[in-house]
C-alpha cells in the first residue's frame, strides 16, 4: 500500500506504470470485461467544489468494485470547527480503507496520509498538485499524439495558482517533453520557482512549434488584488482561438482541465473543434483514477 500525493516525487517508471494501467483499464472496459478487485470502502473527501474529479473517482471506484463513501465540507463536522486531522482520524476509525482528498490547503493530502494510516490519493491540494489530472492529460496526449517524449507543450494563463499546471509541468518534463508557460507576469511563477519550463509573456512566440496548448481557468478565488490584468486584456492577449493557434504547429491539440470559462481563456469555436481534446480528458480521467486506486492498494508496494 502507498499514497499518490504528487507527481514531483514520482519516478518516470512509476508514471509510466500508472499510465500503462490506465490504458489497460480503458481497453478492458471497451472489450466489456469485468474488472474485479477486493471490495473496499473509499472515503471521497471533497472540501472544495468539484464536478469532473469527483464524478470520475466515483466512476473509477465503481468500475473496480469498490464502494465510495461521500463526504464534503458542508454538511459534515468540518463545518462545526473540526480540524482536518480529527476528521481524518474519525474516518480511520470508521474503518474506511482508502481516502481521496480535495482541500484548499497545499499540503493537506500529505497531512491526511500521515494521520490516516492507509492509502490517500490527492484530488487537488490548494495550489500545490493535482496528480490524477496530470495523469489523465498525459493519457490523452499519448492517445491523440502517440507519444509525450520530444513534444513541445504550452501551458497558458493562470499558472501561478494552478495545481494542474504544476503537476503537468513535472509529469511532462519527467517523460521528456519541453514545457512552456505563457501568461502575464502577475500570473506566472517568478524565476525563483523550481517549476520546470521556459516562461513566455507573448502568446504567439510561446506557441511557436507547440504540439499541445493547455488552457487554464483564471482562478479568481486564489487571487489577491492587483494580480490580475483586466479580463478584456487577458482575453485579447492570451485567448486560445483560431487566430492565435496559427502560431502553433498546424496539428496542435487544445486541452483544458475544466471548468471552462468560454470566451475568456478559450473561445467557443476552438473548445468545440476537432482539435479540442477536452472531452477525451474527461473520459480518460476515469481510467487514470482506476489506475490510481489500483496502484495505491497494490500488495507489497511501499
Ligand atoms: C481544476 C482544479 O480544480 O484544480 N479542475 C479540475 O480538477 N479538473 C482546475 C480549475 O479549477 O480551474
Amino acid at each position: 500500500m502507498r499514497s499518490l500525493l504528487s507527481i514531483r516525487t514520482l519516478e518516470p517508471e512509476e508514471i509510466l506504470d500508472l499510465l500503462g494501467r490506465a490504458a489497460r483499464f480503458r481497453e478492458a472496459l471497451a472489450a466489456g470485461e469485468q474488472i474485479s478487485r477486493p471490495r473496499r470502502s473509499i472515503g471521497m473527501l471533497f472540501f472544495e467544489n468539484s464536478t469532473r474529479t469527483r464524478v470520475s473517482f466515483e466512476q473509477a471506484a465503481f468500475q473496480l468494485g469498490m464502494r465510495s463513501v461521500n463526504f464534503s465540507g458542508e454538511g459534515s463536522s468540518a463545518s462545526k470547527g473540526e480540524t482536518l486531522k480529527d476528521t481524518i482520524l474519525t474516518l480511520r476509525h470508521e474503518k474506511l480503507e482508502g481516502l481521496v482528498v480535495r482541500h484548499r490547503s497545499s499540503g493537506s493530502a500529505q497531512l491526511a496520509a500521515e494521520h490516516f494510516g492507509g492509502p490517500v490519493v490527492n484530488a487537488g491540494d490548494g495550489e500545490h498538485e493535482h496528480p490524477t489530472q496530470a495523469l489523465g492529460d498525459a493519457l490523452t496526449i499519448q492517445q491523440r499524439l502517440g507519444r509525450i517524449d520530444g513534444l513541445r507543450i504550452a501551458i497558458i494563463g493562470d499558472v501561478l495558482h494552478s495545481r494542474v499546471a504544476r503537476s503537468n509541468a513535472w509529469l511532462l518534463t519527467k517523460l521528456g517533453a519541453e514545457v512552456r508557460f505563457i501568461g502575464p507576469r502577475t500570473l506566472l511563477p517568478s524565476h525563483t520557482s523550481r517549476l520546470p519550463g521556459e516562461v513566455y509573456y507573448d502568446l504567439r512566440s510561446g506557441l511557436a512549434g507547440c504540439h499541445a496548448a493547455m488552457c487554464l481557468r483564471l482562478q479568481h478565488e486564489r487571487m489577491r488584488e492587483g494580480m490580475f490584468i483586466s479580463r478584456g486584456e487577458f482575453t485579447r492577449l492570451y485567448q486560445i482561438n483560431r487566430a492565435s493557434l496559427k502560431a502553433a504547429n498546424p496539428d496542435c491539440i487544445v486541452m483544458h482541465p475544466g471548468p471552462l470559462n468560454r470566451g475568456i481563456e478559450i473561445d467557443d469555436e476552438t473548445a468545440d473543434s476537432p482539435r479540442s481534446a477536452v472531452t477525451d480528458q474527461i473520459t480518460n480521467g476515469i481510467y487514470v483514477r482506476m489506475a490510481a486506486l489500483d496502484w495505491v492498494f497494490e500488495e507489497g508496494a511501499a
